[in-house]
Order: C-alpha cells, then structure tokens, then sequence
C-alpha cells in the first residue's frame, strides 16, 4: 500500500511538467497533480508558484489584511472555492481547478470567524475554459469543526451546458447489465483508460464535499487517487456508487484515505450519502521528500 502510493505520487510529480519544462495549465489545476514537490521552479503563471515552506505556513496561518496571492493563506482560502464549485456544478463533464489567485484580503469577523475575499482564475478543465471570478470564503470560528461558507460567482463556467453528454452517460450506465467497477484511478503510471474517466471524475466530485467539508484555514486539499469505485445495485433512478478515495493535505503533509456512498443520475447530480474516513495509512502519510 505505502509503496504504491509512493509511486503514484513519484509519477504524478513526474507527470507534471511538459518536456520543455514548463507546465502546461490543465495539469496543474487537475487535482491529482497538485502535490506540492510538483511546483515547478518555471512554473509561468505566478499563480502556480505556491511557496511551501512549512514555516511559512505557520506563520502565515492567521495573516490578516492584504494577502500575497501566491503564499498559503490566499491558496488554502482560493482551494476552497474550487471544492464548493465542483460540489454544487461537478459533474463527469464538468470538473473545476485552481488557476490562479490574483490577490486577496482576510480579515476578522467579529468573534465568528474569518473571511477571505478573493480575485480568483477558475479553470474548468474539460472544456478548458478559464474564467476570472469573485469569491468570499468565510471560515466559521467555534468549539466544532464547521464547514467553510462560500460565495462566488463565475455565470460564465458554469452556463456551458454539459446536460447532453451527462444524460447519454446515465442511459449508457443504467442499461448496462453489468455494474461499474474501477481500481487505482490514475494508475501507478498516471494512466486512466478512457472509459474510466467519467467515473473517476464522479469520484474527484464526490471526494470534493468531503475536501469542502474538512476545509480550514491550514489546510490545502486535492485528490490524490480515487483508489476505488463500484457501482451497487439500486432501486431507483439514482446510481449508486461506493468509492474509496485518497486525499492529500498539502499542509500537513497526509495521506487522508475515505471511503464515500453516493449517488449521481443526469438530472439529479452527485449526492453523498455517507461519508467516513478510514484509519490513517501510516506508511504513506508522508509522500517523499524529493529536496
Ligand atoms: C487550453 O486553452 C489554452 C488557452 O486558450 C491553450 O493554450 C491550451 O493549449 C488549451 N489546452 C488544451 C488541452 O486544449
Ligand atoms: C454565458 O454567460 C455569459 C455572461 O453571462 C454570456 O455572455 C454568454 O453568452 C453565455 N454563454 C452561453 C453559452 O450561454
Ligand atoms: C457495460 O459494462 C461492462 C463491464 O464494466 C463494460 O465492459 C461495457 O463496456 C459496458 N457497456 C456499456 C454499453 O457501457
Ligand atoms: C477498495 O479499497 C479499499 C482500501 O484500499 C479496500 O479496503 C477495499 O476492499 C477495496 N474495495 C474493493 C471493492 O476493491
């Protein structure tokens, strides 16, 4: 287990940059991608250079006012926006990234908590349509975890219409005799067979409630690997899917495995119905430090 995922993520930072050694914005907004040894030093877009010196990130943890757009602070705050667009409008043909922070400001809400405004670049990544958006992060402050509330507006990704394919997909899916299943999604080479891509992107949408729902100001969520996914038998128009993801926090430096049950039809989206994390794999907790 700590072995393959020591190589996913090897082939992951492999995967990153293109042969002339810059990278190409696709892949850097793709979750999976964005492990933090994969920044590369000539990344073009000053969004894509996220310092990552964990001091840093503890220092910076409660900066407060004008924030660089390329430290912790702003990105952790910007990551959150790309969990909540692709909760509310992900879809198997429809899957947000990061681009770019353009800038940010944090400041104190009373005793409630914090809040982020943010100049962001969303990247929607199938159609590879990139717009500049608005957004609030706002993380509540109390005795329980809660989730961060988001607002944000960017009409123009989200009025490309993806009903067509996602409904020649369920139909596709429903009549199928046989259920789904899927193993190691990419594969230890970065590899995922074309007709697998539509179910693991419903896994990345489905493991988003769970990286939206565990946000906080020091963490810096992406998906690593969607390890599996099996569709169950269901009575109604609902598929229904249960899936073991791997998460990476950027900040901590962790592996988080979860195991989700959910739903997706064309007309309905995906619904998670349970979501529970899973012992921590120690011998993978710390991807390998390539300095
Ligand atoms: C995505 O769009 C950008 C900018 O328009 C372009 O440079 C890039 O080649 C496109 N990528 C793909 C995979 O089509
Ligand atoms: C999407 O929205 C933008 C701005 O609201 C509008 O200009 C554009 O025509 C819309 N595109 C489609 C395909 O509806
Ligand atoms: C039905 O499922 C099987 C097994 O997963 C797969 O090989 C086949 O391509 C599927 N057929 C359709 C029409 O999707
Ligand atoms: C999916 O992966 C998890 C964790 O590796 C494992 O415990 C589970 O048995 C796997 N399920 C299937 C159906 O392969």
């Amino acid at each position: 287990m700590g072995l393959r995922i020591v190589a996913v993520l090897a082939v992951l930072m492999g995967v990153t940059g293109s042969p002339s050694g810059t990278v190409r914005p696709e892949t850097v907004s793709v979750d999976i991608t964005a492990h933090p040894n994969s920044v590369p030093e000539t990344a073009e877009e000053p969004g894509q250079n996220v310092e990552l010196g964990e001091e840093e990130a503890e220092e910076d943890v409660m900066a407060t006012g004008e924030l660089n757009p390329n430290h912790y602070p702003a990105q952790r705050a910007a990551k959150v926006v790309q969990h909540y667009l692709t909760t509310r409008y992900g879809s198997p043909y429809r899957l947000f990234g990061l681009q770019r922070v353009h800038s940010g400001n944090a400041e104190d809400v009373a005793d409630t908590g914090r809040k982020y405004q943010l100049e962001i670049s969303v990247h929607e990544i199938i159609s590879n349509t990139t717009q500049k958006c608005s957004a609030e992060v706002f993380f509540p402050r109390g005795e329980k975890q809660q989730s961060p509330q988001v607002q944000v507006s960017c009409e123009e990704l989200l009025n490309i219409s993806t009903k067509a394919q996602e409904e020649a997909l369920y139909q596709q899916y429903k009549m199928n005799q046989s259920l789904l299943s899927a193993q190691n999604l990419p594969d230890s080479h970065g590899h995922i067979e074309p007709d697998m891509k539509p179910l693991w992107h419903l896994g990345i949408v489905a493991s988003s409630f769970v990286m939206l729902k565990e946000s906080t100001e020091n963490t810096l969520y992406n998906m690593a690997q969607v390890s599996n996914i099996t569709q169950l038998a269901t009575e109604n128009d609902q598929l229904k899917f249960e899936c073991h993801t791997l998460l990476h926090d950027m900040v901590s430096q962790e592996i988080l495995p979860w195991k989700l049950l959910f739903t997706w039809s064309a007309a309905e989206g995906v619904k998670v119905l349970q979501m529970e994390q899973l012992p921590h794999c120690h011998s993978c907790e710390k991807p390998p430090n390539t300095d």
